[in-house]
């Protein structure tokens, strides 16, 4: 058998092969791109509410109109097939699919994604489809939100809604886009939907959004034919503490529980980390994880996704750096429970218009160490990309070289950890469109298509030119 490894190669001048059968795509989600927010029998999700509530979102952007894509969505993929691309990673509006989160699914709103997911099989384009990016239908929210359990059962029944109507068509499943955002941001620090800030409620919501995933997992599989494939995409942080100082790397220990463990432990291994628990003790006693619901999260995947943007920096508190990380936000709430003693610090280099330290070094680190514990597991880059402050020239035309060299190194570092041994299947650019940047509404732009937002229009940028060649010829130019 010939490895990925081995059919993967560099030249001297600095090219280098991707494996045959690597998928090439791009990443979008519901609420970013749609728009059409009352339409078809849309209901509020956590993230219209959010955005409609003074304060919360820069400039009081909000996703009601957004790039549009509800309407234009066939545009959208002629575009992608210009770009040449193998596979669309897209999410489903929970809200437009089952509005209060319960109860018979309207068809209007499958009817969307089914129009969606033929167009892309028609052009050739793998779906990927996502069936949670952050939109929880607020009357669930309103019932207590992801802290609750029953918001993990209303997420199975509606997991096997999505299966029965797309699941002829999508072969390729992931149930939950980065639950630390939704545990931590969403209840923790509160800057992302639903803005709550009790960190016992954040890590009440990370176990149930486990447990959602174990059941969407069980319910897709039940429904779709066999060789359907299922997975979760995790932010893993690839954290890095400041100094060799033994409380350093306590430091680091403490938040990859809280980032990455809590996920894959229970997901992967079938179990919580017991220093998780220990750290966590002076919160919560953790009773509200229920006999049996170890099995029912620990369920067999076909891949593992993971988004990778810029490495975390950790150092016991030394006065120096802040109680928070990664740009996510300013609040005065932590994301990171009981881990008072931790500081983050801005990483060495460039940034982008995230302020996210350029670093591609913590993308290889980090599918080198996830090859070594999860040795079976293959892996998809399910989102990697830069916002840069783009901008249409008088031509009309979006020249973007940061992003080329930000996409460049860093897609050279999973070749890398390819050559190395890792089971890397797939890299998915995050964004296709420019679209709502979550808190900073449309004032990050991550596209490689341009979004004029007044008029609607799209220009792909000189990067999307580049990743069509790149994704067309399965080579890396050398810098
Ligand atoms: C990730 C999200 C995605 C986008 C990028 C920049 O955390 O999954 O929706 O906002 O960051």
């Amino acid at each position: 058998m010939v490895t990925a490894a081995q059919q993967s190669g560099s030249a001297i001048d600095g090219t280098r092969t991707f494996p045959k059968n690597f998928l090439w795509g791009s990443a979008t989600a519901s609420y970013q791109i749609e728009g059409a927010a009352a339409e078809d029998g849309r209901t509020p999700s956590i993230w219209d509410t959010y955005a409609r509530t003074p304060g919360r979102v820069r400039n009081g952007d909000t996703g009601d109109i957004a790039t549009d894509h509800y309407h234009r969505w066939r545009e959208d993929v002629a575009l992608m097939a210009e770009l040449g691309l193998g596979a669309y990673r897209f999410s489903l509006a929970w809200p437009r699919i089952q509005p209060t989160g319960r109860g018979p699914a309207v068809q209007k709103g499958l009817d969307f994604y089914r129009r969606l997911t033929d167009e892309l099989l028609e052009k050739g384009i793998q779906p990927v489809a996502t069936l949670y990016h952050w939109d929880l239908p607020q009357e669930l929210e309103d019932a207590g939100g992801w802290p609750e359990r029953a918001t993990a059962e209303r997420f199975a029944e509606y997991a096997a809604i999505a299966a029965d109507a797309l699941g002829d068509r999508v072969k390729t499943w992931t149930t939950l886009n980065e639950p630390w955002c939704s545990a931590f941001l969403g209840y923790g620090s509160g800057v992302h939907a639903p803005g709550r800030t009790d960190p016992v409620a954040a890590l009440r919501a990370a176990h149930h959004l486990n447990l959602a995933h174990g059941l969407a997992v069980q319910a897709v599989r039940d429904r779709t034919p066999a060789g359907t494939q299922c997975s979760v995409t995790l932010n893993i942080h690839h954290v890095r503490p400041l100094t060799t100082r033994e409380a350093d790397v306590d430091a680091a220990r403490r938040i990859d529980a809280l980032a990455n463990r809590v996920f894959t432990g229970p997901m992967l291994q079938g179990a919580y980390p017991e220093d998780l628990f220990k750290d966590t003790a002076p919160l919560t006693d953790w009773s509200f994880v229920a006999d049996g619901d170890l099995e029912r999260i620990h369920q067999p995947l076909d891949f593992l996704g993971v988004n990778y943007y810029t490495p975390t920096l950790v150092s016991e508190t030394d006065g120096s750096g802040t109680h928070n990380s990664d740009g996510h936000g300013n609040s005065p709430h932590s994301p990171w429970p009981a881990a008072d003693k931790v500081s983050f610090h801005q990483p060495p280099g460039t940034t982008t218009a995230m302020g996210w330290a350029v670093d591609a070094t913590g993308l290889y680190d980090l599918l080198r160490r996830l090859s070594q514990d999860f040795p079976r597991l293959p892996l998809v880059i399910t989102e990697n990309g830069a916002a840069f402050d783009d901008y249409a020239d008088p031509e009309g035309r979006v020249n973007d070289p940061a992003r080329i060299a930000y996409v460049r190194d860093h897609l050279a570092a999973v070749h890398r950890a390819i050559a190395d041994g890792s089971d890397v299947r797939g890299y998915f650019l995050w964004s296709l469109l420019d679209n709502f940047e979550w808190a900073h509404g449309y004032s990050k732009r991550f596209g490689a298509v341009y979004v004029d937002y007044p008029t609607g229009t799209r220009i792909p940028k000189a990067s999307a030119r580049w990743y069509a060649e790149v994704a067309r010829t399965g080579v890396l130019p050398g810098a």
